[in-house]
């Protein structure tokens, strides 16, 4: 039997796929929160979505879904803030490429608290994303906006040996991550080429259950120099890096308590993630507490 879910995580918005999969008059499954489901467009394209077994018998059952910025994304619930803004999916020259999906053994919720983590850069991408002894996370803005259900950590920088397909030499780059869901975030970095203007790279978490996931990653970007099959094979490259580290990381549920983990100054974004989450209620991909020593 499917676990029953917390509210934060029945209103949220997934994305199930990529957009171009299922041409009108398609259909697929897929599992979401522990639920078999299946999605559709219709003959004018119109994306749906329902409980597998409902679709099967052709009973009610049907559930929010959206084609929105290349992906079809569901809901089991009805979601209670505004869908994020992503204005540059569809900006004049910039490209959006799908970079593919990543079945990972853990949480969702680690898969991206491990998105926003620079510390990490050197030891798991050695000479890519960072490299030893050039280590340091400097101090960067943290801020949760609960008015949109956001959170923003900007001026982060991190020196780079290659920071995108497109980088040749190492370069000191700024980020700006934004968290626009308990399993979304999206990351704008300095782009090589382009003085001005920044790579766009989002991660989308699907749940299959709370230890089993499936990492979409979008990247919307402006680059001539590189087909979509070498920008995908880099993301991939990248990726398959983080993977067996997440899925080796124990407990695979997200601690929420405050004193789970010891935090360091370069886990600010961490801290910030793990408080919005607890203090939003999310239980789903949670790790729950166990009871005080001698309660019955
Ligand atoms: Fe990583």
């Amino acid at each position: 039997m499917s676990p029953v879910l917390d509210p934060v995580v029945r209103n949220e918005w997934f994305a199930v796929s990529a957009a171009s999969r299922l041409q009108p008059g398609e259909h697929l499954f897929t599992r979401l929160l522990d639920r078999d489901i299946a999605v559709w467009r219709d003959a004018t394209g119109g994306v749906h979505a329902a409980d597998k077994a409902a679709w099967e018998s052709r009973s009610d059952g049907e559930c929010r879904a959206m084609d929105r910025y290349g992906y079809l994304w569901v809901t089991l619930g009805e979601p209670q803030r505004k869908f994020f803004e992503l204005p540059e999916f569809g900006q004049p020259g910039r490209r959006a490429i799908d970079c593919g999906t990543f079945g990972v053994k853990t949480s969702g919720l680690r898969i991206i608290e491990n998105f926003l983590d620079m510390a990490h850069f050197p030891y798991v991408h050695t000479d890519i994303l960072g490299k030893e002894p050039r280590t340091e996370v400097r101090e960067y803005k943290v801020e949760t906006r609960t008015d949109i259900g956001e959170i923003l950590a900007t001026e982060c920088t991190f020196w780079q040996p290659k920071a995108a397909a497109s980088a040749s030499d190492g370069m000191l780059v700024e980020y700006t991550y934004r968290v626009v869901g308990p399993f979304a975030a999206i990351l704008y970095k300095s782009n090589p080429l382009h003085a001005g203007e920044r790579d766009v790279i989002a991660l989308y978490v699907q749940p299959l259950s709370e230890t089993e996931c499936k990492a979409r990653m979008s990247l919307l970007l402006f680059d001539d120099q590189y087909n979509d099959g070498e920008l995908i094979g880099f993301q991939q490259t990248i990726f398959g890096q983080d993977k067996p580290i997440l899925e080796n990381q124990v407990p695979k549920l997200i601690p929420l308590e405050p004193r789970s983990e010891m935090p360091t100054r370069a886990d600010a974004m961490s801290i910030a993630y793990r408080r919005w989450l607890r203090e939003g209620g999310l239980r789903y991909g949670v790790q729950k507490s166990a009871p005080a020593s001698g309660a019955v």
